[in-house]
């Protein structure tokens, strides 16, 4: 049996990949890019674009069970073409399908409930990683980190947990009809993650809150659109109670619990050195 991998080159997709092989799984990896994917040996890397779902029909051949990523990543927004994806996988004979899902209930949800596919819907809350793709330049270059709700907390989720449940639901039955939310073991708040990777690394790291108009003028610099700016203000100021309450799920799917940031950070340090 062929699992297929979407997102593969991702910072989840990875992990499932990787734990796969070690499981001696048969992968297939779908990349815009598949010669830059660099993905471990004997995993065939396919070429397909989730935005042209017609690109993926060769990738379907043979495969039992996909994971499926919802949103590019360029935009927050959930890919308008997912519904089609699920649709073609259905005809090419897929019979069960994992999906991240990011806001729960959408069109590819619908159609994934309406086919005739087994599907388990993965909600994770924010992933440790954000830490490198969100501090990691500041730290390394000014041992500072900017930010605007600096005390608010997140229940963040180290992203070889996501992965270890997808791959249970990918390769064991029982997930069949399950959405499960996904968090880490404890809700922290950016300072005292800041200060954690502050300890690990052994140098002293500022934390500096940002007014809401210079976080703002950061998001512009960086070239995000304003209704997403107006998102991001209002995850910062206003988490959702999903973002920080903490739930059992990842312990109850595989069997152990949660890891902590602490121990993301002792795997990752080198990132901020
Ligand atoms: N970061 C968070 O805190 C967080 C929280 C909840 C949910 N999520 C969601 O989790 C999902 C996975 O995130 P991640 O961090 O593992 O991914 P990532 O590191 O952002 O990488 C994006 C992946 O998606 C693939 N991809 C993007 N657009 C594609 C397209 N049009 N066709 C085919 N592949 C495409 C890329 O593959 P190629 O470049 O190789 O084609 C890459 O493997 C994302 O959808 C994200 O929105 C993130």
């Amino acid at each position: 049996m062929t699992i297929l991998v979407t997102g593969a080159t991702g910072t989840v997709g990875r992990h499932i990949v990787d734990q796969l092989v070690n499981k001696g799984e048969q992968v297939r990896a779908v990349s815009r890019n598949p010669e830059n994917a660099n993905l471990p040996k004997g995993v065939e890397v396919v070429a397909g674009d989730l935005m042209s779902p017609e690109t993926l029909m060769p990738a379907f051949q043979g495969v039992t069970a996909l994971y499926l990523i919802t949103s590019s990543d360029q935009a927050e927004a959930t890919l308008e073409t997912n519904p089609q994806v699920a649709d073609l996988a259905e005809k090419a004979g897929v019979q069960k399908v994992s999906l991240l899902t990011v806001y729960g209930d959408g069109p590819v949800e619908q159609a994934i409930k309406n086919s005739r596919l087994e599907w388990t819907f993965v909600q994770p809350v924010g992933f440790m990683a954000n830490a490198i793709d969100d501090w990691q330049e500041s730290i390394r270059e000014a041992g500072v980190v900017r930010k605007l709700g600096g005390e608010k907390r997140g229940a963040v989720i180290h992203e070889a947990d996501i992965a270890a449940v997808f791959v249970e639901t990918l390769l064991e039955n029982g997930h069949h009809g399950n959405f499960y939310t996904l968090t880490g073991p404890e809700a922290l708040s950016t300072i005292e993650q800041v200060e954690m990777i502050s300890k690990a690394i052994g140098k002293e790291i500022k934390f500096e809150e940002l007014s809401e108009e210079e976080a703002r003028n950061d998001w512009r610099k960086l070239g995000h659109k304003e209704e997403s700016i107006d998102f991001m203000v209002q995850m910062s100021k206003n988490p959702p109670e999903i973002g920080y309450t903490v739930l059992p799920t990842v312990e109850e799917v595989i069997g152990r619990p949660a890891k902590t940031f602490a121990e993301w950070v002792s795997e990752h340090k080198s990132y901020f050195m």
